[in-house]
């Protein structure tokens, strides 16, 4: 019964279009940091719905064990068999469809196992690897090629309805994201969400007909970073057309029948909640389901039970977010992956369409069915420019090496030194400490501030340099006043660093004696009751670029700004909007461009549907020192941030870190945490299967 390759036509990819255009930085790597992105290896999983209570030999690995696969969906057997033509008719055991960002991008990809011996309760071994096929989605066409996130995928027939943020929303602030419908059999691709408008979260009603989506429509983001101020749209699925709001105030919906949505809300007192919508009467009739004193979101309907619901929670008695069933006419959870890893959180559950199998994610760690986790140092991103090489590090505030041939990074705490292959990685510092760069001249010389990051003008934050090539690694302090000295960044002669210092009671720019430190030569080079932060020297040492909230002190909003490190010509670089951040821009090696990090294109997903990340909205982006030609690098919904850049080319290939720990170590949404159950009874638990009817 072994299925024989798909016979599903692809086009030849057609080469990236405008991005092909030669860019003018030469050949050079980029590299930056994601908020625990290297610990997230998601894979799917599912359980049994009927099968009480589970256990861990009922819950089936589905995708591979290949980079990160997350947010599942079942399609119907039908529109498996047409895509996936087997020698005979035997219908595979378990499929699904995903979004996964392996192969240095983000792809849709539809999988169908074939265990030989299907059969749905029966405990299997998890060491038994079934007949596996694997198509990725999207392949070819104008729009899906682009280097893009991908996102929520429901296949129904041949079409597939999903998230892309390949079109620039062309307005700052606002999110790329967008539904597009993309044909399997033709490539032919369509937006469904208008221009001006982002749309997340997209669910398709039953019959295929209208879609329901998330969504900002004209009043845009706000900056939020925890619940979205969105609405919930309905439109048709084939073309966009009819689009109606038909809740206020709602996010995630899915489909119980063609007139009854559930989705989740934070409400008014504090509990995110699943609620209904009626669509069938001539007012939308929204009622509250589940109960306050947990918090209960992303629901998943059920089509052969509506009165079953498949949720996310965070309990009181839990750190943990789990998934777990919900009966809507008697009010009762029933806990699903609690009974089976209690100490992994479990993400954006779903249903099959015979109502069956839950689907959801959660980090694979080291017990996994296929190869073990082979921990990346460098995680190589397919960049929009084939001159520049992108990477992700596992560690913070990376520098390279003048020769290109270390990297410097932080974690928390400690500073390390590793050669850019992996190997022979050190700790060199094991304080507390951020930021690093490396002196030009002063082979080895590597400068960090020493204390707490986000922390007020007074706090005791020091620069010092390391000589990381001495045995004792000894080091200077070239700051001693503990007034919150920071982000020391050398001048291409080696003869100065600068830095922020809050030593006037504001934080403002300082240039110091490289080798001596402040003792040896200071001066302030900017001054005003605001913050000037995250400097960094251009390598033709005429320029100084830095982030300040000048404009707006105390905002929380910042710009970039350049200056001449003689305290002349100072002009704002680059703003997002009015009350956008700018941040942690470093100098490309030709000193022509800049690379930083900002909130410039929103947000890409409801972030309550990913593990915690204190700005969602952090994706690196380039700008030349004449404010044109603005240019995003990377596309997710995690936090990426604080990238440095270098003249050397780095092969686009992953670099393994050897003898990394345990990993999945990343924490949910901070602000799911509850702290107090202020007093309310928490809601009850069933004992017995989960029925559907009442
Ligand atoms: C499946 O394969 C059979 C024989 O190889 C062929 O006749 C049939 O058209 C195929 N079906 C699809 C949907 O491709
Ligand atoms: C990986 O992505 C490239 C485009 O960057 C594509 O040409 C190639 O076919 C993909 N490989 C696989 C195995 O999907
Ligand atoms: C300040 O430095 C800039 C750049 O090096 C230079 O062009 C300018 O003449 C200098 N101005 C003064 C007053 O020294
Ligand atoms: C977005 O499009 C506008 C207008 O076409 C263009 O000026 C801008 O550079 C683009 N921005 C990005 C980040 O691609
Ligand atoms: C839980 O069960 C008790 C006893 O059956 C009942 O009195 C109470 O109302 C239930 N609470 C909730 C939140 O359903």
């Amino acid at each position: 019964m072994k299925p024989i390759s798909p016979p599903v036509v692809f086009f030849l990819l057609i080469l990236l279009s405008s991005a092909t255009a030669k860019h003018d930085s030469p050949s050079s790597s980029i590299v930056f940091t994601t908020l625990s992105r290297l610990e997230i290896a998601f894979d799917i999983y599912a359980l049994p719905i009927h099968l009480h209570p589970p256990s861990i030999s009922n819950e089936i690995q589905i995708t591979d064990s290949s980079s990160v696969n997350y947010n599942g969906h079942f399609p119907s057997i039908s529109t498996v068999q047409s895509l996936i033509n087997g020698t005979d008719s035997t219908p595979p055991s378990i499929y699904l469809v995903y979004v996964s960002e392996r192969n240095r991008s983000f792809n849709i990809y539809l999988d169908a196992l074939y265990f030989d011996a299907p059969s749905l309760t029966r405990s299997r071994s998890a060491l038994q690897i079934p007949i596996r096929i694997q198509l990725p989605l999207l392949n070819s066409g104008e729009s899906v090629d682009q280097i893009s996130m991908k996102d929520k995928p429901t296949l129904v027939g041949h079409t597939l309805v999903y998230v892309s943020t390949h079109e620039n929303s062309s307005v700052p602030r606002a999110s790329w994201a967008a539904v597009y419908s993309t044909s399997i059999k033709t490539g032919e691709t369509r937006r469904l969400t208008p221009y001006g408008v982002a749309d997340f979260s997209p669910a398709v009603s039953p019959s295929g007909e209208w879609t329901a989506v998330a969504s900002y429509g004209e009043k845009g983001w706000d900056g939020e970073v925890e619940e979205l101020s969105t609405d919930i749209y309905l439109f048709k699925t084939l073309d966009g057309s009819d689009r109606v709001r038909v809740v206020e105030h709602g996010g995630w919906p899915t489909w119980a029948d063609e007139s009854t949505l559930y989705f989740h809300r934070r409400g008014d007192d504090g509990w995110w909640s699943v609620y209904k919508a009626s669509l069938d009467e001539s007012v939308v009739v929204i009622q509250r389901v589940t109960p306050p004193g947990l918090h209960v979101f992303t629901p998943a309907a059920s089509l052969g039970c509506k009165n079953l619901i498949a949720v996310a929670t965070r309990r009181p008695e839990s750190e943990f977010r789990h998934i777990e069933l919900y009966n809507v006419d008697s009010g009762e959870f029933k806990e699903l992956t609690r009974l089976v890893s209690p100490k992994t959180h479990h993400f954006n559950p779903f249903i099959s369409p015979d109502g069956i199998r839950i689907g959801y994610h959660k980090c694979r760690g080291d017990h996994n069915a296929y190869k073990t986790r082979t921990p990346l140092l460098l995680e190589s991103i397919r960049s929009p420019t084939p001159e520049i090489s992108l990477f992700r590090v596992d560690g913070s505030f990376p520098s390279f090496s003048p020769d290109g041939n270390r990297i410097a990074y932080v974690e928390f705490p400690g500073v390390y030194v590793v050669n850019r292959d992996g190997s022979d990685r050190r700790k060199v510092f094991s304080e507390e400490a951020f930021s690093t760069s490396w002196d030009w001249k002063r082979k080895g010389v590597v400068y960090t501030s020493v204390g707490p990051t986000f922390s007020s003008e007074g706090t005791k934050v020091d620069v010092i340099s390391i000589n990381v090539d001495e045995d004792d690694l000894s080091y200077k302090k070239l700051t001693t006043g503990g007034e919150n000295n920071a982000f020391p960044s050398p001048s291409p002669d080696g003869k100065w660093v600068v830095f922020r210092s809050g030593r006037s009671g504001h934080k403002n720019l300082y240039v110091m004696d490289a080798v001596q430190g402040e003792k040896g030569g200071l001066y302030q080079l900017t001054e005003g009751p605001w913050t000037d932060t995250m400097c960094n020297w251009s390598p033709d040492g005429e320029w100084i670029a830095f982030a300040s909230d000048r404009e707006n002190p105390g905002s929380g909003s910042y710009e970039m700004f350049l200056i001449h490190p003689n305290g002349t010509g100072l002009r704002k670089l680059f703003q997002s909007g009015l009350a956008g951040r700018a941040n942690h821009p470093w100098f490309s090696p030709d000193g022509k461009s800049i690379v930083f990090t900002t909130d410039y294109a929103g947000v890409s997903a409801e972030p309550i549907s990913n593990p915690h990340h204190y700005q969602p909205y952090g994706e690196i982006f380039t700008i030349r020192l004449d404010g044109s030609g603005i240019r995003r690098l990377t596309h997710n919904s995690y936090e990426d941030g604080t990238p440095t850049w270098v003249s050397k080319f780095i092969d686009p290939v992953d670099v393994a870190r050897p003898n990394k720990g345990p990993g999945c170590e990343f924490e949910d949404c901070h602000w799911l945490r509850i702290t107090q159950n202020n007093g309310l009874q928490v809601s009850n638990l069933s004992a017995s299967k989960p029925q559907c009817g009442a």
